[in-house]
């Protein structure tokens, strides 16, 4: 599948949380063809400024191939997000993408947990979304920090089951989304999970332990990493798998979780 340098256009930036924005754009030929754990890689500038020199990594949030719209779910954290979500509707926007690996369903699963920390929740909803409207039964668990972190459940497909944790206690469980895996493993298909390096590392603990004593599950990870070029190119976002040395942009962002080997954390 080939990426597109394409000139997408605000449709609406909506404010959902104090800290999370859901941007819908025009983007047809990205559309067409962008797959749910794929990511585009836009230019967060004013046309010819080149300031931020480098494009940011943002997952596709919902894919719409007719009428050729896609969504972004955007954590503000700094000058590139900040500056896309204060575009107003109509602005051109320079996309590349759909760029990375994807999320792809096993033979006959029927019922997929989706894990995601914070932002992660992005990739996972368009695979939600399918879930959705292919009759297989979905469950979100959703962690963040705080209440500004987490997704409102009007953004999440209805017919999911959404389950939320905060680490200061003001939403849902208190404490880290992955104390809830243990309650859905066994309801279990298949489990697709998007967040933090620390939360992924502790999700690939879980599924180790929990595949052992009560039976295997295939688990996809999205990792997140420093990107420079997105095209595999520069080696900048490089971890270790049970296959070698890996690109995120190329070969991922989504692994097989039993593929990694986390050590890239511990260096
Ligand atoms: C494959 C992929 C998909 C992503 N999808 C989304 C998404 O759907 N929505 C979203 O809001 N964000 C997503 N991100 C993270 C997003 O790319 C970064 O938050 C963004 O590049 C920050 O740019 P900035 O200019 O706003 O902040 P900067 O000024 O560049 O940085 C602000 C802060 O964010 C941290 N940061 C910057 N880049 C990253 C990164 N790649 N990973 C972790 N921390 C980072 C910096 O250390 C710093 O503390 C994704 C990242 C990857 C690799
Ligand atoms: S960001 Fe350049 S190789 Fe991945």
């Amino acid at each position: 599948m080939k990426a597109l340098q394409e000139t997408a256009r605000v449709i609406r930036n909506e404010r959902i949380t104090e800290r999370l924005w859901w941007c819908s754009y025009e983007s047809p030929g990205i559309a067409a063809t962008a797959r749910a754990g794929q990511f585009a890689h836009a230019l967060c500038g004013d046309p010819g400024s080149y300031d931020p020199m480098l494009r940011r990594p943002l997952s596709f949030t919902r894919v719409e191939p007719e009428p050729g719209r896609i969504a972004f779910l955007i954590d503000v954290v700094g000058r590139g997000t900040d500056w896309l979500v204060r575009q107003e509707p109509g602005t051109e926007i320079d996309l590349l993408g759909p760029l990375g690996t994807w999320f792809e369903w096993q033979p006959g699963a029927e019922r997929a947990l989706f894990v995601g920390g914070g932002i992660g929740l992005a990739p996972l909803l368009v695979m939600a979304d399918d879930a959705a409207a292919n009759g297989v039964e979905s469950t979100i668990l959703c962690g963040a920090r705080d209440t500004a972190g987490v997704t409102p459940a009007d953004w999440i497909p209805e017919s999911a089951t959404y389950v939320t944790a905060t680490d200061d206690g003001s939403q849902g469980h208190a404490g880290v989304i992955t104390d809830l895996v243990s309650d859905w493993w066994d309801w279990s298909q298949q489990v697709f999970a998007c967040g933090p390096t620390p939360m992924l590392e502790a999700m690939s603990r879980l599924s180790a332990r929990f595949g052992l004593e009560r039976g295997q599950r295939p688990v996809f990870a999205s990792l997140e990493a420093r990107m420079g070029c997105a095209v595999g190119v520069c080696y900048s976002c490089v971890v270790r798998t049970t296959q070698g040395v890996k690109r995120v942009c190329r070969d991922g962002p989504v692994f097989r979780q039993d593929s990694l080997s986390w050590e890239w954390t511990h260096d």
